[in-house]
């Protein structure tokens, strides 16, 4: 029997976050957003159903261009794939093979390893303090095999980030023959001065990329968007690598109206704030742990890997769906992502119920 390359037996397939099989579920298990999708998109994609028989444009043209002027960048130094996902994957497809090394921090996200892996290459994690990356056990952990280092800022599933100097004090200790990865999928959330998703850097850097998505604050997470932005020579890389046509004609459609929704991402970022933080005293006053967040979701402290098994499974007896983090490296905690307000009050009532049976 024809068997596949070595690392690939050692993947643990990525499990996404339950949803049961009902209808009537409250899903708070993948950072997706509160309020459905932007309505422009669904207008948009209403709109563009007619054409389906029509390959899309494999360049993202449009959408790009309005990537540009949004973030102030340019669009040669932008290419889009199914998620941010697929940008990960292609990074590790093209520089990374058998023998190399990939760079992490301890709690980063988990699609590192797993592409890492598909690619023939070694994952290796270097140590977090307070649950924050630390810039110093990165640069220590960094071999001559190493090819790509990854940070997410903010991190999933722990919220943290590094601010702006501590980026910039990682990417200088890094030789420039290694990709230091920002992964900034939950960039917009971040409200702080000191922080940048590090656009700012990458058309002067040989080795900086930037990936952010349409799934988190855009509320396209079925829909697969993302895009990365990169120095030249790695946009050539991955448009050598990816598929002709890997954005769909209506992600690109769906992603240009997200783009021009201002209301909706006012709206959902001022939710964010203010539910995070209510619900964040709610379960402080409960007696949890709850470690500051910078994105779109809580983590939660139980102290033990049971209670954190139980009250997850007790949310779960009442379709409500929240995420044990053992994946994660993290069994005593919890991850619940920001639902609508009703939600989070059904969500942190039935911990309440759990925890006072
Ligand atoms: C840190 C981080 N990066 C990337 C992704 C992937 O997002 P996408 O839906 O764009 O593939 C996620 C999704 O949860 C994430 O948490």
């Amino acid at each position: 029997m024809i068997k596949a390359r070595p690392s690939i037996y050692d993947i643990s397939p990525y499990i996404g976050g339950e949803s049961g099989d009902q209808s009537n579920v409250i899903k708070l298990s993948s950072n997706e957003g509160p309020f459905g999708p932007p309505p422009k998109a669904i207008e948009a994609v209403k709109n563009a159903a007619s054409d389906l028989h029509i390959y899309p444009d494999g360049g993202c043209t449009q959408l790009r261009a309005a990537l540009a002027i949004k973030n102030n960048i340019s669009a040669d130094n932008i290419v889009c794939g199914a998620g941010s996902d697929e940008i990960i994957a292609l990074l590790c497809q093209a520089y990374v093979g058998e023998g190399d090394e990939v760079l992490y921090s301890q709690h980063g996200f988990l699609m590192y390893a797993i592409s890492t892996k598909a690619a023939g290459g070694t994952p290796v994690t270097a140590p977090e303090e307070n649950l924050t990356a630390s810039v110093d056990a990165l640069l220590a952990a960094v071999t001559s095999k190493t090819k790509i280092v990854f940070i997410a800022n903010p991190n999933n599933p722990t919220g943290s980030y590094l601010k702006r100097d501590e980026v910039k004090r990682l990417h200088a200790g890094l030789p420039d023959d290694i990709l230091l990865v920002i992964d900034a999928a939950y960039t917009e959330y971040v409200d702080d001065v000191d922080y940048t998703d590090g656009h700012e850097w990458v058309e002067q850097s040989n080795n900086i990329i930037v990936t952010r998505t349409f799934s988190k604050i855009y509320g396209l997470g079925g829909l697969r968007l993302g895009w990365g932005h990169g120095p030249a020579h790695v946009i050539d890389v991955l448009n050598r690598v990816r598929g002709p046509f890997n954005v769909s004609s209506i992600a690109q459609i769906a992603g240009l109206a997200a783009l021009s929704d201002d209301d909706f991402i006012t709206r959902a970022l001022s939710h964010n704030k203010i539910c995070a933080a209510a619900c964040t005293t709610k379960l402080e006053g409960m007696g949890f742990t709850v470690y500051p967040s910078a994105a779109n979701f809580l983590l939660v402290e139980c102290d033990a890997v049971d209670k954190a098994d139980a009250i997850c499974a007790a949310l779960k007896s009442r379709n409500i769906f929240i995420r044990q983090m053992g994946g994660y490296g993290l069994p005593t905690c919890l991850r619940i992502s920001i639902g609508t307000t009703e939600q989070m009050d059904i969500a942190i009532s039935a911990i309440n119920d759990y925890i006072n049976a």
